[in-house]
């Protein structure tokens, strides 16, 4: 990395006043259910997270993101949304999140909602609506439906595969229980995708966005920003594999991943983002195989960052990690934005434990590609610990995922029967799927739940956590020598004080 462009990407300050703290921010990701169950149903919630908002602050982050809170069926944690502009009352309510905004931003923390605009849960009215409407009306218009291949219309409408598996395409049983058309899910069935081609579903959303702007909300993280659009026709794509969510190479025309149409979306919503003052801002999970690709989203009339899934994935390899740096900064530089770093999410195995096996020379994410090789968890957390501080020694902005600051690895062997994520059953029980890196989180005291509930709670924490965490919890840590709490509180002092 030369020092030029160190000097482009790097901060001008680093602070959340100014409008351009984006730039150079650390965001915390609250996955909520797992965060904090202030209410004591074993769920984590809005008033959990208030209730550790000061934890967040002391972490010494500039801004927390927290993953959908909206209502759902939760078929997919959330990501399956049936009302955009309401809380999901297993999380709380609209008042209590209007609370927390307002006293996050007493901390001088920013907030940024997750929005989720591929997809809406076959719960939400639209769908519902669609479902007892003819075809070809205006409310199957808001979602893809088309009639089936074969004769009878037995076939799925093309050959794509869900990312979480399986065709594609479900098919409708019509009301008058006569087969149907078939709709479209990229993920699973129970979150029908919504047609960007109409133009009643892009000013939903620009709606969407305005109502959230108006409660005082900072940003928003866009769910799967490079799958809106897809190619008129419907083509096939010519494998019948599974779809993976990377996006293709720059010279494969992909009929749903990242389509050229898809930036004029982002231009309109900047647009309202800007109508702000101060201007909110936008990260889009993208993910794409081409930095240059991905930068083309980051030019100054569209998205402000986006995720840099290249580091996330990169083996722990001095020369990997070093070509991945150089890259990103230079693909990002090309169009004025800054390079975001992020290790850990909700979608992969906790960077701990993928550090902790052998390093490979591919890039590797799910605990598909990894159960069967060993792990060392101590040789991970030391990679871990030291790829906190390259990471937050980098220009740009970072994230910190909930319980990466503990030092958490993957829960690898959570029961069969207790698994979650829609990924499990869709694959016919292949893919353990995500549940690992969602375990709720160790606060304090010796044995689970570990004070992730209050002491009166009447529930269980939604999935199990290992009953040997108690070295892990957020009290064992806190103040204690070496911890890795203390490790990313000393880090994050030091990189706001030495910008
Ligand atoms: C990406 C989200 O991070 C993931 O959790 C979700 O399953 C898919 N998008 C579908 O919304």
């Amino acid at each position: 990395m030369n020092k030029a462009t160190i000097a482009a990407a790097a901060p001008a300050s680093n602070s959340t006043t100014g409008n351009d703290w984006w730039r150079s921010a650390v965001i915390y990701q609250v996955y909520i259910r797992s965060f904090r169950d202030g209410s004591g149903d074993g769920i984590g919630d809005i008033a959990g997270i208030r209730e550790r908002l000061p934890y967040i602050s002391e972490l010494g982050v500039d801004a927390l993101w927290i993953n959908p809170w909206y209502p759902s069926p939760m078929k997919d944690a959330g990501y399956d949304v049936a009302d955009y502009r309401d809380i999901e009352p297993l999380f709380g309510t609209l008042d209590q999140a209007t609370l927390l905004i307002a006293e996050a931003h007493a901390l001088g923390l920013k907030v940024i909602l997750d929005i989720v605009p591929n997809h809406s849960s076959d719960q939400h009215a639209w769908f519902q609506a669609a479902l007892v409407s003819p075809a070809g009306s205006p409310d199957r218009a808001r979602y893809v439906f088309r009639p089936g291949r074969g004769e009878d219309g037995t076939l799925p409408p093309n050959d794509w595969q869900s990312v979480f598996r399986g065709p594609a395409w479900t098919r409708l049983t019509e009301p008058d229980g006569t087969p149907g058309e078939w709709y479209l899910h990229l993920f699973a069935p129970e979150q029908p995708d919504l047609n960007w081609d109409n133009p009643e579903v892009r000013e939903e959303f620009e709606s969407i966005l305005r109502f959230w702007f108006d409660l005082g909300v900072d940003g928003f993280r866009i769910d799967v920003a490079h799958g809106l659009v897809k190619q008129s026709g419907l083509p096939d794509i010519g494998y019948a594999d599974r779809d993976e969510l990377l996006g293709p190479p720059s010279e494969v025309d992909h009929p749903h991943w990242d389509r050229d149409e898809t930036h004029d979306i982002y231009r309109g919503w900047r647009a309202v983002a800007d109508s702000y003052s101060p201007p909110r801002v936008f990260v889009a999970e993208a993910w794409l195989a081409d930095a240059e690709r991905l930068s083309r989203y980051l030019r100054t009339d569209e998205l402000h960052t986006a995720f840099n899934f290249d580091f996330l994935r990169a083996p722990w390899r001095a020369a990997w990690l070093q070509k991945v740096i150089d890259d990103s900064i230079h693909a990002t530089s090309l169009v004025g934005a800054p390079s975001t770093w992020v290790m850990s999410n909700h979608d992969v195995v906790r960077h701990l434990s993928r550090y902790g096996r052998e390093q490979s020379d591919r890039q590797m994410h799910s605990l598909v590609d990894m159960a069967d090789m060993p792990v060392d968890l101590a040789v991970g957390l030391r990679r871990a610990r030291s790829a906190a501080l390259l990471m937050f020694a980098l220009p740009g902005s970072a994230y910190v995922f909930q319980g990466e600051e503990l030092g958490l690895p993957e829960v690898e062997d959570i029961p069969d029967e207790l698994l979650q994520d829609p990924v499990f059953e869709q694959s016919q029980r292949v893919d353990r799927g995500r549940d690992g890196c969602r375990v709720p989180l160790p606060w304090g005291g010796e044995a689970a739940p570990f004070d992730f509930s209050p002491d009166d709670a009447n529930a269980q924490p939604w999935l199990p956590q290992p009953s040997g965490w108690a070295a892990f919890t957020a009290a064992a840590q806190d103040g204690a020598d070496g911890s890795t709490l203390e490790l990313y509180r000393a880090a994050l002092r030091l990189r706001r004080s030495e910008p």
